[in-house]
């Protein structure tokens, strides 16, 4: 499996990203939670990628394309992976197909996750995630067991900084501006698969899972 999974803040990738890579025996590639475990351990790329993100702005190209061939070459040879939150622009896009093809690992699939903007609103105020090991939750649809303490690892659940209602505004406005373009490129490529993020969870993975043509 070597799929990317698109769609605009909130559209639960994250979500499906875990669910389908434990399904299918393959790796997680979130360019967000690499740059978040980078701000917390206050690396240079960290604290470059802070400035961006607390904004809602994203990272620059040259950063994320040399973030991501790291990635794939260390990854060379496993038997597939899900790129969650990459590409996020045209120039990301042709700068993977360009490292796809020096691997000749075609991408299989080009997911996008179609959720309108008040309920991805509603998800991105109610998110908490695990610091440790980035598991997802959300107050009210998807809570915690433990309460405030992460399921699988016990860890106290934490609200993202980049979760405040105005950096969501411009984190939407940023994805329609330099990210939407992506589905006319993967379109015209025969790659997009559109999907209906709204739902139960298991009922997302199982459209997905159907539009990959796989049980
Ligand atoms: P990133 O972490 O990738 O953020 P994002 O794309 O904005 O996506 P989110 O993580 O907010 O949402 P998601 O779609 O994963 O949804 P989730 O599953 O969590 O990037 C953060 C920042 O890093 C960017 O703003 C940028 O600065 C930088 N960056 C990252 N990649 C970059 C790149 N390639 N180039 C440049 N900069 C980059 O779900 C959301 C909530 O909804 C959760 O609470 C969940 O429980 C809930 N939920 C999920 N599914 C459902 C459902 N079916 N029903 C009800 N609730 C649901």
């Amino acid at each position: 499996m070597r799929i990317v999974l698109l769609g605009a803040p909130g559209v639960g990738k994250g979500t499906q990203a875990q669910r389908l890579a434990q399904r299918a025996g393959v790796v997680r590639i979130s360019t967000g939670d690499l740059l978040r475990e980078a701000v917390r351990q206050q690396t240079p790329l960290g604290m470059e990628a802070k400035r961006y993100m607390d904004q809602g702005a994203l990272v620059p190209d040259s950063v994320m394309i040399g973030l991501v061939r790291e990635q794939l070459a260390a990854r060379r040879g496993v038997s597939g992976y899900v790129l969650d939150g990459f590409p996020r622009t045209i120039a990301q896009a042709d700068a993977l197909n360009q490292l796809l093809e020096e691997a000749r690992e075609p991408l299989e699939a080009v997911i996008n996750l179609e959720v309108k903007e008040e309920e991805l609103i509603r998800r991105l105020s109610g998110r908490r995630t695990c610091p440790k090991c980035q598991r997802v939750y959300h107050v009210d649809s998807a809570p915690s067991a433990k309460g405030l303490q992460c399921e699988a690892c016990g860890t106290g659940l934490v609200q993202r900084d980049d979760d405040r209602p105005d950096t969501v505004k411009n984190r939407l406005s940023v994805y329609r501006d330099q990210t939407r373009p992506l589905l006319d490129y993967y379109l015209e490529r025969g790659l997009l698969r559109g999907v209906e993020g709204v739902g139960p969870v298991e009922t997302v993975t199982e459209r997905i899972v159907q539009q990959l043509g796989r049980s």
